[in-house]
């Protein structure tokens, strides 16, 4: 079967899809009967250089060039960003064509109005590689755990954060070299302020956790933090307590409520999510039958990526007339768990501290004043202001925020460096 594809975008992720239906066409067509004829190329400047050998022809900056070509079948669109991505899909299903999409931004912000127009016109809507890169997680939760409830997806999702953070951990880079580093391996987005700052994460742990608890959890929903602020000091003391740095997208099921955050983790070495390195991402979670389990691989980069998205454009050549839609956007909003914004979590609180008598008394006060108890208490060094190290028992969230506004209050703090959460070992 030939299945004629437009492809809207031919930067990292573009030229990797190139370069994989070039590599793959004989065995796709050995394998699966599928033959991927590439129509047309969407770009911003058709006079650019490439990194593939594409036709000329083949490329315009004219979407109507590819929206009124009745004989597409599929759009598949790696260009980022809402807009004018948002208004091209829409458009393409409203027309009966077919949706792959690596754009996690797209999904996450307007997956009603893609999936409503998608079940108008019949079309498909595919979207595995918006989450995790290669890793085959949004196939493994639409098809392979409907017997499970789940109760937690907890992830590395983000590349370029855990590159970062690797980097900075295991070879003592600098923040600022470690960024430029996973640039130009090219994972971070167009825009990388989307990878530091957390909001590529909570895109993801948009769908992910829409998909695992069967409820649409909105961006909106997701609490945000990112890693900008993070020091090679916090790294360096965390490892001296055994505890890993990562910046975690979380989903959990606690006491009848849902939490969704994404935040930097200290996470216990010996979690299996400790050791996912460098670009690599990984998916833990817990459903009731099938228990623990972890999908891990490659989360960004050309390859890893066309991976997922070639096997979405040979998926739907095989679904046309048949495509699937997931459920949770039929509405069952009574069904919906609510959302816990004052989670129960450890803390680690590393503060400037005068190291004078009483210090440390009047920083526990506090503490104990919100009902926060401490674990450990590690004063660094003798100079001052001293590095005060505290890691705290689990706590309510909001408690140790009002406990952290008091803190940095007091004489004898100089300043609250940062706050980071927890995790138990897995
Ligand atoms: P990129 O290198 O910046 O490529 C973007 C491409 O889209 C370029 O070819 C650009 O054209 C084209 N484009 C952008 N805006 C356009 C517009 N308004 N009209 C026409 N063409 C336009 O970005 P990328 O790294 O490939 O990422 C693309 C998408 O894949 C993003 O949604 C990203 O989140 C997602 N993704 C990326 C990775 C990764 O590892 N990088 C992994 C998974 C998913 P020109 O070349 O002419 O400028
Ligand atoms: N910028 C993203 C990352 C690309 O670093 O994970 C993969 O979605």
């Amino acid at each position: 079967m030939q299945i004629n594809v437009a492809l809207l975008g031919l930067g990292n992720i573009g030229s990797g899809v190139f370069r994989v239906l070039q590599r793959q066409q004989e065995a796709l067509l050995e394998r699966e009967n599928v033959v991927v004829q590439i129509k047309r190329v969407l770009v911003r400047d058709v006079n650019k250089p490439r990194s593939v050998q594409v036709e000329r022809s083949l490329l315009t900056d004219r979407v109507e060039d590819i929206l009124e070509d009745p004989t597409i079948d599929i759009v598949a669109e790696f260009m980022g960003g809402v807009e004018p991505a948002r208004t091209y899909l829409v458009q393409a299903l409203n027309r009966g064509m077919t949706v792959v999409t690596a754009n996690k931004a797209v999904v996450a912000c307007c997956w009603e109005e893609l999936d409503e127009a998608a079940r108008k016109s019949g079309a498909g809507l595919y979207y595995e590689a918006s989450v995790a890169g290669g890793i085959p997680v949004i196939g493994t939760f639409n098809r392979s755990l409907q017997a499970n409830k789940i109760l937690e997806v907890m992830g590395i999702v983000n590349g370029t954060t855990n590159a970062i953070l690797t980097n900075m951990s295991e070879r003592g880079w600098s923040y600022e070299a470690a960024l430029a580093d996973a640039q130009a391996k090219g994972y971070a987005e167009p825009d990388p302020s989307m990878d530091v700052g957390g909001q590529d994460a909570v895109y993801k742990l948009s769908i992910l956790a829409s998909l695992a608890f069967g409820q649409r959890i909105r961006i909106e929903d997701i609490h945000c933090e990112g890693i900008t602020t993070i020091t090679p000091e916090d790294i360096a003391f965390g490892k001296s307590l055994g505890l890993t740095l990562k910046l975690l997208a979380i989903g959990r099921v606690e006491e009848g409520r849902l939490q969704v955050r994404v935040h930097p983790t200290f996470i216990p070495d010996g979690h299996p999510i400790a050791s996912v390195r460098r670009a690599y991402n990984a998916v833990f979670l817990h459903g009731d039958a099938i228990g623990h389990a972890m999908l891990y691989g490659r989360g960004a980069g050309d390859l890893p990526t066309a991976s997922a998205i070639v096997s979405d454009i040979v998926m739907a050549a095989k679904n046309a007339g048949k495509h699937e839609h997931p459920a949770f956007l039929l509405g069952r909003e009574q069904d919906a768990l609510p959302l816990e914004k004052n989670w129960l979590t450890a803390c680690y609180v590393h503060l400037l501290v005068n190291d004078t008598p009483g210090a440390l008394a009047s920083i526990a006060g506090v503490m104990g004043k919100y009902g926060v108890s401490l674990a450990t208490v590690n004063q660094i060094s003798r100079n001052t202001p001293v590095p005060l190290v505290l890691v705290t028992h689990p706590a309510r969230e909001l408690s140790i925020q009002a406990a952290m506004a008091e803190i940095q209050e007091l004489e004898a703090v100089d300043r609250v460096v940062n706050v980071i959460r927890v995790e138990k070992e897995g």
